[in-house]
C-alpha cells in the first residue's frame, strides 16, 4: 500500500504518518525531515535547500524529486510506502507518476487533511520537537511530561525556526497558491479522501483508517 498524506503546514501529517507506518509496515519518507537532515549535515543540497526552507518557500523540485527517487529505490519494492510532505505541487505529482511508472509501483490513496486557518497557526507556534530522536509535541494539545525534554529519550526540545509567526504566514500562502490545487488533481483521478484533520489526534487517525481500509486493498 502506498499513500500519500496531504495537507497543510501544521495539518498533522507528520504526527498522524508516525502511527500509519506503524501499524501497516510503511516506509516514512518525509520530504521535510529528509531537506532537514541535510541542512543539518550542511550538504550542497542543504545549503540550497535552507534558503528557501528559511522564507517558507518551496525547495526546487528537481532538487526534492532526486531526493524521493532516492528515497523510493533505497528499499525493497515489497515494503509500501507513506509520503509526507511530497508531492507539493502538479509537476512534482507527474514527476512521481513516472517515476513510479518506471519501478511498476503507483498511489494507491491520497489521505487530504483538511484543517482550519486557525488551528493551523495554534500548532504551529506550539510545536516543539526533540534535538536528538525528532519526537514531536505541542504545548497544550501533546505536551511532554517535563517541560522541555523528550519523554522519550530526554533529549532537549527546540521550536523549528519556520515556525515564526511571519515564516507560518508565508508558508500557509505557499500551500494555497502551489499546493492547493493537488486536492482537485486527486479528486480527478478518484483518489482522494478528506478528513476531518481539525480533531484529536486519536479522532482523525479513525477516520483515516476508515477510508484506507474502504478504499485499499
Ligand atoms: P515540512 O516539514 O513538510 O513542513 P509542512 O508541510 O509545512 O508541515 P509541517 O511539518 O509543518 O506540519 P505537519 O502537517 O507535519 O504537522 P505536525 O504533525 O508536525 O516542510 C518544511 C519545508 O521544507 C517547506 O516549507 C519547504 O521549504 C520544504 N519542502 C518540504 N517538502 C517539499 C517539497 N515536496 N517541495 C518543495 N519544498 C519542500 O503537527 C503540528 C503540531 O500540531 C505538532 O506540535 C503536533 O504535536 C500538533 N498536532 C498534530 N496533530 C494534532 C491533533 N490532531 N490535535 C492536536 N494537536 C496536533
Amino acid at each position: 500500500m502506498n499513500i500519500i498524506l496531504l495537507g497543510a503546514p501544521g495539518a498533522g501529517k507528520g504526527t498522524q504518518a508516525e502511527t500509519l507506518v506503524k501499524d501497516f509496515n510503511l516506509k516514512h519518507i518525509s520530504t521535510g525531515d529528509i531537506l532537514r537532515e541535510e541542512v543539518k549535515k550542511g550538504s550542497p543540497v542543504g545549503l540550497e535547500a535552507k534558503e528557501y526552507m528559511d522564507k517558507g518557500l518551496l525547495v526546487p523540485d528537481e532538487v526534492v524529486i532526486k531526493l524521493v527517487a532516492g528515497a523510493i529505490s533505497g528499499f525493497g519494492s515489497r515494503q509500501g510506502f507513506l509520503l509526507d510532505g511530497f508531492p507539493r505541487n502538479e509537476n512534482q505529482a507527474k514527476m512521481l507518476e513516472e517515476k513510479l511508472c518506471l519501478v511498476n509501483r503507483s498511489i494507491n490513496r491520497v489521505i487530504y487533511l483538511k484543517v482550519s486557518k486557525e488551528v493551523v497557526i495554534s500548532r504551529l507556534s506550539g510545536r516543539r520537537i526533540c534535538k536528538d530522536c525528532g519526537a514531536v509535541y505541542h504545548l497544550k494539545n501533546i505536551p511532554p511530561k517535563k517541560e522541555g525534554i523528550c519523554d522519550k529519550c530526554s533529549g532537549v526540545l527546540y521550536q523549528r525556526e519556520d515556525d515564526s509567526e511571519k515564516t507560518v504566514l508565508n508558508r500557509l500562502e505557499v500551500y494555497k497558491k502551489e499546493t492547493g490545487g493537488l486536492i482537485n488533481y486527486y479528486k480527478d483521478k478518484n483518489l482522494l479522501s478528506e478528513v476531518d484533520g481539525d480533531l484529536a489526534q486519536e479522532g482523525t487517525y479513525a477516520l483515516m483508517l476508515k477510508e484506507i481500509n474502504n478504499n485499499c486493498e
